[in-house]
Formats: structure tokens, sequence, C-alpha cells
């Protein structure tokens, strides 16, 4: 006789792992399949392998099959700046690839309008962003790191005026994006406190934010900058992060602050922020960025210093669980 354990036996290895319940009345046998992490044409091929086995054991006349949607609890992170140049997006990249070496699941999404970079920090220029159905499918960098950018949607050197709902628009395409078993999406917000930040962030509700300071003089003014809109948000901000920190000389290895030093830390302490950070100014980072070589995939100091950026994120995020 044909009972819900013996359908349940019969399922292959694969089927019976996302198998979550089933049960058999009256000739209908009806499953609960898990697709967590399946693309939506792979969730259909699961559908339909579970239809055909089942529907092929005697006694069955008719096959339910219920499939529970990717329940990924994905979370975004803004990284955002006070001011245009600081290394937002060289962080980005660079965390990503750094959390992605934690095993993490990673998405970049590049929300610069003005001057997308991701796909050339990720060294992804070239690939072609495909769409599945109504949804895009984000490229994938040899860093582990997958990535959506406002720069894919246009094409190449084409200059467009963004108004804003069509940047709102663009930017849900990219949000929303089959992001597969990615846990988190960092995204490159462009530069400045303007009204497309704000509305950017209203819109797509972060996890939490970012802000990236030279060590300058004007950081604190520029941090409080970036803080304000978040807050403004209602954005939690997850730290600060001071970029260009002393100056490593290519020749000698002397470090020396041309911008300063712990401008960016003394910012975060008087604001009440915490402080994530410092990537030193080397001409490594710059040749390598240029070249789609994220220093982060590597194993030298700067390497170091990304991880441990990216171990606070981690750290924050895990503690600061819905
Ligand atoms: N720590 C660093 N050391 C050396 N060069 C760096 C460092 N961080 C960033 N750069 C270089 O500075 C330039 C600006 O960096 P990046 O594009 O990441 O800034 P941004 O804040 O995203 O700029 P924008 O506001 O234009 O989007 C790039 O050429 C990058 O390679
Ligand atoms: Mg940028």
């Amino acid at each position: 006789m044909t009972s819900a354990s013996e359908i349940e036996r019969q399922l292959p290895q694969p089927l019976a792992e996302r198998t979550r319940s089933v049960r058999f009345v009256d000739g209908v046998a009806t499953l609960v399949v898990d697709a967590a992490g399946l693309s939506r044409a792979d969730a259909a091929g699961l559908q339909d392998e579970v239809q055909r086995i089942v529907g092929g054991i005697a006694g069955v006349s008719e096959v339910r099959v219920a499939v529970m949607a990717d329940r990924v609890a994905r979370r975004i992170v803004a990284i955002g700046s006070g001011k245009g140049g600081v290394g937002k997006s060289t962080l980005t990249a660079n965390l990503a690839v750094a959390l992605a070496r934690m095993g993490r699941k990673v998405g970049v999404v590049d929300a610069d309008i003005y001057g997308p970079s991701q796909p050339m920090l990720l060294d992804a220029s070239n690939q072609k962003v495909r769409a599945e159905g109504e949804k895009l499918i984000p490229v994938e960098s040899e860093f582990g790191v997958r990535l959506l950018s406002m720069g894919q949607l246009v094409a190449p050197g084409k200059a467009i005026a963004w108004r804003g709902p069509m940047t709102g628009n663009a930017l849900g395409q990219l949000m929303d994006a089959h992001w597969g078993d990615a846990e988190l999406l960092l995204v490159d917000l462009p530069p400045g406190t303007g009204d497309v930040q704000l509305t950017m962030l209203q819109k797509f509700k972060p996890a939490g934010a970012v802000v990236v300071s030279t060590p300058q003089d004007l950081a604190l003014i520029d941090a409080t900058r970036a803080i304000d809109l978040f807050r403004q948000a209602h954005v939690p901000v997850i730290g600060l992060v001071e970029n260009m920190a002393g100056y490593a000389c290519p020749h000698c290895g002397e470090i020396s602050d041309p911008f300063g030093q712990g401008g960016a830390e003394a910012a975060a302490r008087a604001l009440g922020e915490a402080f994530l950070g410092r990537v030193p100014l080397a001409m490594e980072i710059r040749i390598a960025s240029d070249t789609g070589q994220p220093p982060a995939a590597g194993d030298g100091p700067q390497a170091q210093a990304f991880a441990a950026i990216a171990a606070g994120l981690a750290a924050w995020l895990d503690a600061n669980e819905r």
C-alpha cells in the first residue's frame, strides 16, 4: 500500500533533502519542497522532477507540489561618504571580497549613477548582464562576489541624465535581481548627501551603513553630513572607516601622513559612532583597483586592513540580527 512514508522513501536523495513534508490522502500526494538558494529556473525544475517521480509511484493519481520560495534573509549595507573621491567604491569592492573570503555570501550593488566603478574594480567589465523573466541576473566576479551596476544598464560611455523616478526604478531592478543565496548586499552609494541618496535609503531600507572618510581636518564635517543623512533615513551607522590614512612610501617603506591621521577616528568618537578601522594610502591599492585586482583578494598588509574592517562589519551584522 502506498503511504506518505513510502513516497518519501522513493524520493532520490537530493529531492528528499529538499522535501519538508509529504501527505497522501485518497491517491493525492501533497509535497512541500524547499527551493532556498535556487534560481527560479532551478526551482521550477525541482517542482517538475517531484511531479514526475511521485506521479510515477503506483497508487498516486495526483501530485500537488508547493515550492517554498527563497528564504534567504538578505540584508543591505550601504557604503556612503560626505563627499566624492574618498574611496567608497574601493572599500565596497574590497570589503565584499574580504567578506566572501570569510565565507559570507555577498553581492555588490553599484548604485553610483554618476560614475559606476564596480565592474572595473571587480574585473567584470566585459561581462554582459542577462535577465531571466523580469529579473536581472548578477554577473559573477572571479573573487566570489556577484555584482550589478547602474553602469551595466546603459551603453558604455553614454551619459544619462537620471531623474528621480528613473533612478529609483533602475536601482530597484538591481536590488530585486536574482541574488540567489547572497545573504548580504553591499551598496556603493553615489557621492554626496542629497535627495538622490536619501530617496535610495528610504526606498531600500539598509540594515546599516558604513561611512568612509579621509583623515583631513575636514573629515569631521564630511562625516557628520553623511551620518546626518543616515540618521534622517533611520539607517543605523555601523561605523566609520578612515581611508588614505598614512602613506607607505613605495621606495623606503617609511610611513608619512599627507592628510594627517586619526581624523575619522576622532570624528567617530565625537559623534558617538563606532570606528571600524583604517586603510593606508598606498600606491598598490590605486594600481590594483585600476586593473581589477582588489588587494583584499591578496595576502599583503592591505588585505589585512580590509579583512579587519570586514570582520567588524560581520560582527555587527551578527549582533544585530533581526
Ligand atoms: N587607500 C587608498 N590608497 C590609494 N589609492 C586609493 C585608496 N583608496 C582609493 N584610492 C584611489 O582613489 C580614487 C578614488 O577612489 P574611489 O573611486 O573608491 O572613491 P569614491 O569615494 O568611490 O569616489 P566617487 O565619489 O567618485 O564615487 C581611485 O583612483 C582609487 O583607486
Ligand atoms: Mg565611487
